[in-house]
């Protein structure tokens, strides 16, 4: 979490800097920070709350002279959201400003030996012991100062760091957090991020773990983890600029939405040629998918709920047990795992520090790892056998919407792909690859038949709770379902096996208790309806989500969603997209921030 950014060149650097975080704000906004050198004057402004507090106190910059700095917006972790917890750190000579994004894991003993040595802590972040250790350790040389410090952490860090004997001179460091380099004309940048550099330049470096930078307006060197400089290449990002900007709407959660339809055709687009399912990324041989007896998913949040949405295609069409386990949970559970498991990594922004730690785990356990990521050139991505990319392009709100639908196509992609190489998918191919080639439209179809949601939402937004049930696919969207109402409407919801509801939920139901029930399966429609009887019969309000022409729940439910009839192993991907909608003015009615829900963030690269 956190963002970072860092600017030399001849421009006024706050101005940038601020913009910057702007678009880094999805990391984290409890408070944030920029510090500026002018000459060799730093100076330091810090708010509790939005980038724009910052904006209003430096006078959106311009209050702020210096062509050199670095800027922080903050997700607190140690110490609460404050203005004196909020980064830049400065060092007790006010020599060096450090900015930081991870975590550093023995702060507490670096802490203790720092004030025996006689430093004082104006904070509570682990951060500030980085800045201590580099006064500690600085005898004239920033980078020399900068390796001795690194060797002393632990955890995890992207850090900018300002010292004002070198004007002109930003420092950047990074070890499992990301942190890229911006190459611009007479300027240069470095940030979490590309989002923050693509209104500058679009030629990046990425730096690896144990690598750290020396950036001037001229220069920019990269060193190894020894101090010998490295030669690194430039990387085009391709990213459209506008993918980063509202465009007209409210909120980048409604553009997110409406973007579905050409994001998922941007996943399929390059994986359906003549009508045959191909991934030129994985040339995995039919003997190694032979040899495959588990494939397990691994991801956090709603990449993990992409993969349950995948796993009845997978299964279906490959024959080869699927299960999941979420990677907070994966790393500490000594997994079986060999030769003969694969792997499926899920991660929108490739760098979620439980899930790159449990692909790790896997992998020296001798699993294949496949890893469907949005983010080109992330961690997860680098450290993958094969990287599968989603093509979504950038993701700003915090609740992601195409990036999960992105990830359930290539599941839905994937699952058509190995089925077919082992033989298993004989007259069915091609009306599977049909229903996933219509996908976008459906998902057109999804947003378009539904304009009374709004109305739903006025009718369900003061609710205490909400349930959402389903079996089987539906259970797995209803999972999906009720997170996104929960994060961005903070009411409380809940996803249940509508199988389940009797052994314990079903004592909550009581006289307009919502219930949000997904039938679009046919194959067990029968048994949800059945549900859904049941707790009418108990009082419920039941808001269904099915077909359009299915009488039998058209008639018993109150109120209804609609999406158009689909396979049901591949209706995860459409039956999302009215829930979406759902959360979404639910969320507008409650009056909520809804890009940026309270408390999250949209990428955790904490544990
Ligand atoms: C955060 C985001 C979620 C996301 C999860 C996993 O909680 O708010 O939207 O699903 O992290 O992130 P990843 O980038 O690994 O998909």
């Amino acid at each position: 979490m956190c963002g970072i950014v860092g600017f030399t060149g001849a421009q006024a650097a706050a101005p940038i800097l601020l913009e910057g975080l702007k678009k880094l704000e999805y990391r984290g906004y409890d408070s944030a920070g920029i510090a500026v050198m002018d000459n060799s004057v730093i100076s330091v402004n810090k708010v509790t709350g939005r980038i724009a507090n910052l904006c209003e106190k430096t006078d959106d910059g311009k209050a702020v002279p210096g062509n050199t700095g670095i800027g922080h917006t903050r997700w607190a972790t140690h110490g609460a959201p404050t203005s004196e917890n909020a980064h830049p750190h400065l060092s007790n000579d006010g020599k060096f400003a450090v900015v930081h994004n991870g975590i550093i894991e023995n702060y507490m003993s670096l802490r203790e030996e720092l004030i025996k040595e006689g430093y004082h802590f104006d904070s509570e972040t682990d951060t500030e012991v980085i800045v201590h250790l580099i006064e500690k350790y600085y005898k004239g040389s920033v980078r020399d100062a900068l390796i001795k410090t690194t060797n002393r952490l632990r955890g995890s860090y992207a850090i900018g760091v300002i010292c004002n004997d070198n004007p002109g001179t930003i420092y950047a460091a990074r070890e499992a957090s990301p942190l890229i380099i911006g190459v611009g004309t007479d300027e240069n940048y470095f940030a979490s991020d590309v989002t923050a550099l693509v209104s500058h330049t679009r030629n990046v470096i990425y730096l690896e773990d144990g690598e750290f930078a020396k950036i001037t307006s001229e220069k920019i060197q990269v060193f190894d983890c020894l101090g010998k400089e490295i030669d690194k290449s430039v990387v085009r990002v391709m990213w459209d600029i506008r993918a980063a900007e509202k465009g007209g709407y409210e909120h980048f959660m409604m553009k997110e939405i409406k973007e579905q339809p050409a994001a998922v055709k941007a996943t399929i687009a390059p994986r359906i040629k003549d009508g045959k399912v191909i991934f030129d990324e994985l040339d995995i041989s039919t003997d190694k998918l032979k040899s495959i007896n588990k494939i397990l998913i691994t991801a956090c949040g709603s990449a993990y709920y992409a993969g349950c949405a995948g796993k009845y295609a997978l299964e279906k069409l490959c024959n080869i047990p699927v299960s999941l386990e979420l990677a907070s949970e994966l790393r500490y559970s000594e997994p079986i795992i060999d030769e003969h498991t694969l792997l499926i990594v899920i991660s929108q922004s490739g760098e979620t520090a439980d899930t790159i730690a449990a692909m790790k785990e896997c992998k020296e356990k001798g699993a294949t790892v496949i890893a469907i990521v949005n983010v080109v050139g992330s961690t997860v991505a680098k450290l993958a056998d094969y990287a599968v990319y989603t093509w979504a392009g950038p993701e700003i709100a915090v609740a992601t919407t195409k990036g999960y639908t992105t990830q359930v196509t290539v599941l839905y992609l994937l699952s058509i792909f190995f089925g077919d190489k082992l033989g298993l998918i004989k007259e069915n191919y091609e009306e599977y690859v049909k229903c996933v080639q219509s996908l976008p439209r459906f998902i057109q179809q999804a947003i378009d038949m539904n304009p009374a949601i709004p109305t739903l939402a006025e009718k369900y937004h003061e609710s205490k709770a909400l349930f959402f049930i389903g079996r089987n696919t539906d259970y797995a969207t209803s999972l999906e379902g009720a997170l996104k109402m929960k994060e961005i409407s903070y009411l409380h919801s809940e996803a249940y096996a509508a199988g389940e509801l009797k052994h314990g939920t079903i004592a909550l139901i009581e006289e307009h208790q919502p219930v949000i029930a997904l039938c679009c399966n046919s194959k067990i429609m029968e048994k949800t309806l059945s549900n859904i009887v049941e707790v009418k019969a108990r009082g419920a309000e039941v808001l269904a989500l099915t077909f359009r022409n299915n009488e039998k729940i058209v008639s018993v439910a109150d109120d209804l969603m609609f999406i158009p009839e689909i396979d049901p192993i591949f209706s995860g991907v459409i039956e999302i997209v009215p829930l979406q909608l759902l959360a979404y003015y639910v969320a507008k009615e409650n009056g909520c921030d809804i890009d940026k829900p309270k408390n999250l963030a949209k990428s955790v690269t904490v544990e």
